[in-house]
């Protein structure tokens, strides 16, 4: 059965203070809330994810971390890893943002890896794929995503697979004000979920979780989840203040 997901992705905000009070807003507002098939994960970065899990423990709401390394410890200065991130109790970790690929050069093969360093580890891989706008103006946007998934994911095992969390992030969208159209994301996530249902089986491909990211807030989040393809969300800026985040959450 598929998991309903929203997730906000924090990115490089927030003083520790700051972290502090959202992390606890969001959890007494979750408290009145019922998840059933549903999570909703909080993504900080990595100097909160202890005071995250800590206040998790007792609240309805999961952990991610924004980025990982692949290998299990060595000589990586400034690097986390996987058993670190498990060591902590977090559940999920975002790989393969753009921002990832595109200020830190991080390639399609380089993200194989750290999906399988996650899943060694047993913490789900939310992993983001998407095109740029020119890719999109010269209609290569399916032709991008399809050789994403292909050098990222479709190495994995069936029940590998299985766990994964897919993020459809049109990089034209993020942090631009400019989200897809519900039909533009329904149409790239029936794709996605047609492409996993070719290589691996249909019940796999309707189990999992596709998000949308890109301008996702309050306003436009209902309309977006509507479509029978898309599964939550991977938010960013609306995810920095409790109640915008928490009304995307309410859309779901
Ligand atoms: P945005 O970011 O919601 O601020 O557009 C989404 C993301 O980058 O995950």
């Amino acid at each position: 059965m598929r998991t309903k997901i929203v997730a906000g992705n924090w990115k490089m905000n927030k003083t520790f203070l700051e972290a502090e009070e959202l992390v606890a807003q969001v959890a007494e507002a979750m408290d009145t809330r019922k998840l059933d098939n549903k999570a909703v994960v909080l993504c900080p970065p990595f100097p909160y994810l202890e005071l995250a899990t800590d206040i998790a423990k007792d609240a309805k709401f999961s952990v991610g971390a924004q980025n990982v390394y692949p290998d299990d410890s060595g000589a990586y200065t400034g690097e986390v890893s996987p058993p670190m991130l498990k060591s902590m109790e977090v559940e999920y970790c975002i790989i393969g943002h753009s921002e990832r690929r595109k200020y830190f050069a991080e390639s399609n093969e380089f993200l194989a890896g750290k999906l399988d360093g996650l899943l060694k580890h047993d913490i789900i891989p939310i992993f983001c794929c998407g095109e740029v706008l020119p890719e999109r103006e010269a209609k290569k946007h399916f032709k991008v995503v399809e050789k994403q998934l292909n050098e990222s994911l479709f190495h994995l095992k069936k029940n590998e697979m299985a766990k994964v969390v897919v993020a459809y992030e049109p990089v034209w969208a993020i942090g631009t004000g400019v989200n897809a159209t519900p039909e533009q994301a329904q149409e790239m996530h029936a794709f996605i979920r047609g492409l996993i249902g070719k290589k691996y089986s249909k019940k796999i491909a309707d189990d999992i979780t596709i998000l949308y990211g890109g301008s996702c807030n309050a306003k436009n989040a209902k309309e977006l989840f509507s479509n029978p393809d898309v599964d939550g969300g991977l938010i960013g800026g609306a995810s920095l203040k409790a109640v915008d985040f928490l009304a995307i959450v309410d859309a779901l």
